[in-house]
């Protein structure tokens, strides 16, 4: 078994953690959004190591040294990792991150299928963003030897490239979003393709295991694969890949102690005043990127039945939604949000009295104290997403709530449902079903909601970030030794 010493392992991904941009004349460094890299940031920092990952900022070009390698965090002294910048073309990110990536496989495998706008020069640029990412890779292979881990959907053909240059690199791949069935994968026309390169990997880990079914059942329809009993493993071509789940998860331990702080705590005093919530008024909370994945439309309707089921809640409890914009290259997204912004304001307009409002719609990027901020102090959060891999808000609600006064509400449709047992379960499909979710969530005795976040405190601090790095490295026949 290999040994992680700790500044070898490599983590990929297209994303990268932070990007740089120019603010007048000074470069500034921010962390970007999504579950991926709020994951993988906390883990990098405590192992050291490499992350590859493209240069999407636009500054980015002048903020790194020789080999396109950038020290991050930029603030932090010790606990930091390099960050290796993989140049892409327009082609590149046209066809292979907004085309093949975001307009063929996100939709397809969250099973929503009338999003899927596929076109075959996409497949083109999706192949050459992965062959950029696999010479970045090697290079760094040939100066600095050690396992790979590569991250999502955007770069399911780098196992493939990487095996047929360096096939004694130890290859693992995490997949961090749903996997779909045989009946919907087989809507691609590159699935043997994608199949082949991903079993190239020596490991392939999913976030439950019912994808790790789904995609074994896809290995063996589409490539005629020898699947394991559990299914536990994939032998193709003399090749065995082994398959296991994952749920990936947060770093409790800081974000419970930074909901603690005094900073956290006179940022909850300035929101309730900037909100305009008095004494009295509940306070219900969605954070989500703005994707059509969230079911934020659904939300909206609910929450406008919930107003019109239980109006004696007018004035009385307000729904704060923070949306981060994304993917604004899509036009689905683009679209999507005009929806969203003019459904908001129509059921404002119809249930709104005095200065108060149902929703109050915060749309754009907030720092990560405010959001902690919002978290603990919000009295139930709702994660309604129509299909989610995992939903790491739904985590992130759970391990600010310091006082374990909160109700968490999550979508019985993503990964998250499977482990938060004590969340309320709810269909993001059943407007009205949702609506009395709320109404049960608001009216929950004390006594209940705590013994119920405590519970899912008590697990997240156990199943952590960092105890999924160390498992998923485990599975992948990495040895990791550092906690
Ligand atoms: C999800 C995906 C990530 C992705 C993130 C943000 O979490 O699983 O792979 O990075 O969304 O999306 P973006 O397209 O901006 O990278």
């Amino acid at each position: 078994m290999e040994r992680l010493s700790g500044s070898n392992l490599i983590i990929v991904s297209n994303r990268e953690p932070y990007e740089h941009r120019r603010l007048k004349d000074r470069l500034v460094c921010r962390r970007t959004d999504g579950g991926l890299t709020s994951a993988l940031d906390p883990a990098l920092r405590r192992l050291g190591g490499t992350w590859v990952a493209w240069g999407s900022g636009e500054a980015d070009r002048g903020a790194v040294g020789p080999g396109a390698v950038v020290e991050v965090p930029p603030e932090s002294h010790s606990h930091t990792y390099r960050l290796r910048r993989v140049w892409l073309s327009r082609d590149e990110v046209k066809g292979g991150y907004v085309g093949y990536a975001s307009e063929v496989l996100w939709p397809l495998c969250h099973v929503t299928l009338d999003r899927v706008a596929y076109l075959k020069a996409f497949w083109n640029g999706y192949r050459a963003l992965n062959h950029q990412f696999a010479d970045a890779v090697l290079e760094e292979l040939r100066e600095r030897p050690g396992p790979v881990w590569v991250h999502d959907f955007q770069l399911a053909l780098l196992p493939g490239l990487l095996k047929q240059t360096a096939p004694d690199t130890r290859v693992a791949l995490f997949w961090h979003i749903p996997w779909p069935g045989p009946d919907v994968f087989r809507i691609l026309p590159e699935r043997r393709e994608l199949l082949e390169s991903l079993l190239a990997a020596d490991c392939l880990t999913f976030q439950t295991a019912g994808y790790v079914r789904e995609f074994a059942e896809c290995a063996h329809q589409f490539l005629g694969a020898e699947v394991g009993r559990a299914p536990d493993g994939v032998q193709y071509r003399g090749h065995m890949t082994k398959l296991t789940a994952q749920a990936i998860s947060v770093d409790f331990r800081s974000i419970s102690d930074m909901a603690k702080t005094a900073e956290v705590e006179s940022l909850m005093t300035l929101a309730r005043r900037r909100l305009g919530l008095g004494q009295g008024i509940r306070m219900g909370l969605g954070v989500d990127r703005l994707d059509y994945t969230k079911g934020l439309l659904k939300r909206l309707w609910a929450l406008d039945t919930f107003f019109t089921r239980y109006p004696h809640y007018r004035g009385k409890f307000t729904f704060v939604q923070i949306a981060v914009p994304t993917r604004s290259e899509v036009e689905a997204y683009r679209r999507y949000r005009e929806v969203i912004r003019e459904t908001a304001s129509e059921i404002n307009a119809r249930h709104c009295r005095g200065g108060w409002h149902p929703i109050e719609y915060l749309e754009g990027r907030i720092g990560f104290s405010t959001l902690v901020a919002y978290y603990r102090m919000a009295d139930l959060a709702l994660v309604s997403s129509v299909y989610d891999g995992m939903n790491l808000v739904a985590k992130e609600y759970a391990s600010s709530q310091v006082d374990e006064q909160g109700v968490l509400l999550v979508s019985q449709m993503a990964g998250a449902a499977d482990e938060l047992t004590d969340a309320l379960i709810i269909n993001p499909y059943d407007p009205e079903g949702l609506a009395d979710a709320l109404k049960q969530a608001l009216e929950m005795p004390e006594e209940e909601r705590q013994r119920r976040m405590s519970a899912m405190r008590r697990h997240l601090q156990m199943y952590d970030i960092h105890a999924w790095v160390d498992r998923c490295l485990h599975d992948a026949g990495v040895w990791s030794d550092q906690r």
